[in-house]
């Protein structure tokens, strides 16, 4: 059986697909006008973000990794034996691995991901990778309704891994309402380990956003190939810029797609209007100082417990508790 073959038991949420017509809609309805962030990531969009993760500029991936090299040990020690790592997102990632390699006795490993495929065949290649570690896949979305699977074994701890900086696609106020609910996910003794990007320099920034190959401004305008060819909209590709700018007041990076032009786009039968100059609001991603991501966590009821980061303060791993 190849790697990543075996059939593993999935445990199905059903959750709720998306509408993204409806969306799509709503978004360019509003002014500013708006695409929401999730419809990123089809087949195509899960590829360029791959290749974002492999960009110079884009520091966030391989520096997460370099903390984890130097950290695991460490952040193991704070889930302790017999921990039931649950991870957002299924990771085949070496972060994934390089976690579960340094946990003593883990009791198992959860991965939740909306996506069946992505889950199966992910599960799939650390199944066979760990063996002897039991392996419970979750089809759900993870910030919705869902339930922990039972390991065979005791359960000391479930420690929930949040890696990537995802949480900076959020609003705080969105990011503390999901940091709330994992803590009541993982319960009285559980931990969350969380990877969140540091506020830095404008230019290094933007640049992480808008890098020189243009794999990041593909990446955003896949949403509008996507549109076409799932809602039937038609977007000129070649209407449109891409744009990454640091808003330090509200320390976030925002992705747009600039009209270059006065156009029409049409949806089905609703038509908008757009103005040379017009941007859609495609993304944010939010940048917190260390102590600033620890009163957020605070505010949603965890205790910060412990925080890595790299020599040049570019990225931070938190460990929170819940008690
Ligand atoms: C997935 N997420 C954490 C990425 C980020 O950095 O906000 C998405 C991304 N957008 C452009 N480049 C990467």
């Amino acid at each position: 059986m190849g790697e990543g073959s075996s059939t593993l038991e999935i445990l199905d949420f059903g959750p709720a697909p998306s509408d993204f017509r409806a969306e799509l809609v709503d978004g360019l309805g509003r002014d500013p006008k708006s695409i929401p962030s999730k419809y990123f990531y089809d087949e195509q969009g899960s590829a360029l973000f791959d290749r974002i993760c492999q960009l110079e500029e884009y520091y966030p991936t391989r520096t997460e990794l370099a903390i984890l090299r130097e950290h695991a040990g460490a952040m193991a020690a704070r889930l302790g034996p017999e921990c039931l790592l649950v991870e957002y997102g299924s990771g085949s990632s070496i972060k994934t691995r390089l976690l579960l390699e340094a946990l003593e006795e883990p009791a198992g490993y959860v991965p939740v991901d909306i996506s069946r495929e992505h889950l199966a065949r992910s599960a799939g290649v650390l199944d066979a990778r760990h063996p002897g570690l039991e392996v419970l896949p979750v089809c759900a979305d993870y910030t919705g309704d869902y339930s922990l699977p039972q390991p065979s074994g005791a359960v000391r701890r479930v420690g929930i891994y949040f890696p990537g900086s995802t949480i900076g696609n959020f609003t705080p106020p969105q990011a503390r309402e999901f940091l709330a609910h994992t803590a009541e996910v993982s319960g009285e003794s559980g931990g969350l380990l969380i990877g969140v990007d540091l506020k830095k320099d404008r230019e290094l920034l933007e640049r992480a956003y808008d890098d020189a190959e243009g794999v990041t401004a593909a990446f955003n305008k896949n949403v509008l190939t996507r549109a076409n060819r799932e809602v039937g909209s038609d977007f000129d590709l070649d209407a449109f810029r891409h744009v990454a700018l640091y808003d330090e007041k509200e320390g976030r990076i925002e992705m747009h797609l600039e009209s270059t032009r006065p156009q029409v786009v049409r949806v089905g039968s609703e038509r908008f209007d757009l103005h040379a100059g017009e941007r859609i609001h495609t993304e944010n991603s939010y940048k917190y100082e260390v102590q600033e991501f620890g009163a957020l966590a605070s505010s949603a009821g965890y205790r910060p417990d412990a925080v890595w980061t790299d020599p040049d303060s570019l990225f931070s791993v938190h460990y929170l508790s819940v008690r």
